[in-house]
């Protein structure tokens, strides 16, 4: 009797121990699951704030961008039509160049021009009236005169031909094609005209005569080619003007490279009037093969 009470007394306590244990354990499971739980929301917090932080940088990034774009815009809006205004200008400037070339040639021919023809029809006149011996020197002067006039008409044409203005562009090709022709006996000129003549605008004309004129010029002074192809027509929604040549070539970059005084100025020229007047300007060469021009507007 007395040593089972013990041994309840004994269970009793380790029960009570166990318990107390137990307890602690509990309470220790507790406190580390709370502060887990703490752990987890202060991660997911700061998670939630480095999102936010990182949402609000990239808002303020993407409005800069934004705001850099619309300044870009307006500086290349107004890029753009000084630009447009530059074209204008230097359009008005050639214009204005034709104008004055055709007045200095008018001038040329109602005074100096005129003046030429009047002293040789005067000097033809008085010529068949004198007697044979006294009109030797006379006739020796004639040539002279001549030469004087037919100097002052070329300079009057190479200015601006009165046909271009008188009888349009496809009379002006076929009448400097013609004088290329007898200066030039050793190059065979071909053309093909496949437009109206109210189908090429008046500014248009003026830049296909500059341009068959410095194109003939650089075939006689460079290409040693012996054929030329000039070709006017109108394609679909294009009028084209085209000069071809089978000479030597050359290499255009060689050429774009020279500077300065060594460079020319008849390429450039080309160009500058061909897109200055709404065209499109594009030139082909190839060492051994030839040279071709090809300027085209777009038909409004
Ligand atoms: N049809 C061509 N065949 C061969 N070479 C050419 C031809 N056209 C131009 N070139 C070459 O291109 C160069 C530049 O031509 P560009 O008309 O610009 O100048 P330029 O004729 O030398 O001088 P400028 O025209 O100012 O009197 C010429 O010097 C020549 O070497
Ligand atoms: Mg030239």
């Amino acid at each position: 009797m007395g040593s089972d009470a013990r041994t309840q007394v004994e269970l009793l306590s380790e029960i009570k121990d166990l318990r107390t244990r137990l307890e602690k354990t509990l309470g220790e499971l507790h406190a580390i699951s709370k502060n887990r739980n703490h752990q987890a929301r202060k991660h997911s917090d700061d998670q939630i704030r480095w999102v936010n932080e990182r949402d609000s940088e990239r808002a303020r990034a993407e409005e800069m961008l934004r705001s850099e774009k619309v300044e870009r815009g307006h500086a290349e809006k107004e890029l753009g039509k000084t630009q447009k205004q530059l074209r204008e200008v230097s359009f008005r400037l050639l214009l204005a160049e034709e104008t004055e070339r055709k007045r200095i040639a008018q001038e040329i021919h109602d005074g100096i021009s005129q003046h030429w023809s009047t002293v040789k029809l005067r000097v033809e006149e008085i010529l068949k009236n004198l007697d044979q011996h006294i009109a030797t020197p006379l006739e020796d002067i004639l040539p002279l005169i001549r030469v004087g006039l037919e100097e002052s008409r070329r300079i009057q044409m190479h200015l601006r031909p009165a046909l271009l203005d008188d009888l349009g562009i496809l009379a002006t090709i076929k009448w400097f094609c013609r004088e290329f022709q007898k200066a030039q006996p050793g190059i065979r000129v071909e053309t093909r005209i496949n437009i109206q003549e109210e189908e090429v605008p008046a500014t248009v004309k003026t830049v296909v005569y500059r341009v068959m004129q410095e194109a003939l010029n650089n075939i006689s002074r460079h290409s040693n080619g012996n054929l030329v192809k000039i070709t006017l027509e109108r394609t679909e929604g294009t009028t084209e003007f085209i000069i071809q040549d089978n000479g030597r070539g050359f290499d255009l970059n060689a050429v774009l490279a020279l500077k300065g005084s060594e460079r020319g100025l008849g390429l450039a020229g080309m160009k500058e009037r061909t897109q200055l007047s709404g065209g499109t300007f594009h030139l082909e060469s190839a060492e051994g093969v030839g040279t071709t021009i090809r300027a085209s507007w777009p038909v409004s």
